[in-house]
């Protein structure tokens, strides 16, 4: 069952760090961290997740703005936590605001922008 897509809604997502979320910018073995791209993938992840459970089964979202700073490094198997909080709804384009933490240092933090599409829409 759906609920009401509406500004306010919030969902946090616990992950870990693993192999195919890191990048090593020194080639130096066992200094891997948290690639931005991959933070970024599970902050959309998680905007996507919220949106997707207040949406009938018929639309989904599709990801087109994002504007994120990664702050702080965070090696493999970190555990971090991603939040994601709805703050507006314009049209069809929804504006989140995001974070990654590990505990409660902030990795990463910004806003993404999702718009809701209907799935046969999508080839
Ligand atoms: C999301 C999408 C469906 C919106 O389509 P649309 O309603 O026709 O889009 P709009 O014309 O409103 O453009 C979307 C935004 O891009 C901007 N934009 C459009 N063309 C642009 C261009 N050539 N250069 C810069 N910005 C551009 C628009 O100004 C708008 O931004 P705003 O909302 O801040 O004003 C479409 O942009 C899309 O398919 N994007 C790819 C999504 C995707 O594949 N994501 C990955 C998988 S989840």
């Amino acid at each position: 069952m759906t609920s009401e897509l509406t500004t306010g809604l919030e969902l946090r997502r616990e992950w870990q760090v693993g192999p195919s979320h890191l990048y090593n910018p020194t080639d130096i073995a066992g200094r891997e961290v948290l690639s931005s791209p991959s933070m970024i993938m599970e902050m959309e992840t998680t905007c996507a997740l919220l949106a997707k459970s207040s949406l009938p089964g018929t639309q989904t979202t599709v990801g087109f703005h994002v504007d994120v700073k990664h702050i702080a490094p965070a090696k493999a198997g970190a555990t971090i936590t991603t939040f994601a909080r709805l703050d507006t709804i314009d049209g069809r384009k929804l504006t989140f605001h995001v974070e990654a933490k590990e505990g409660d240092r902030v990795v990463g933090t910004g806003r993404h922008r999702r718009a809701i599409v209907n799935i046969d829409e999508l080839r």
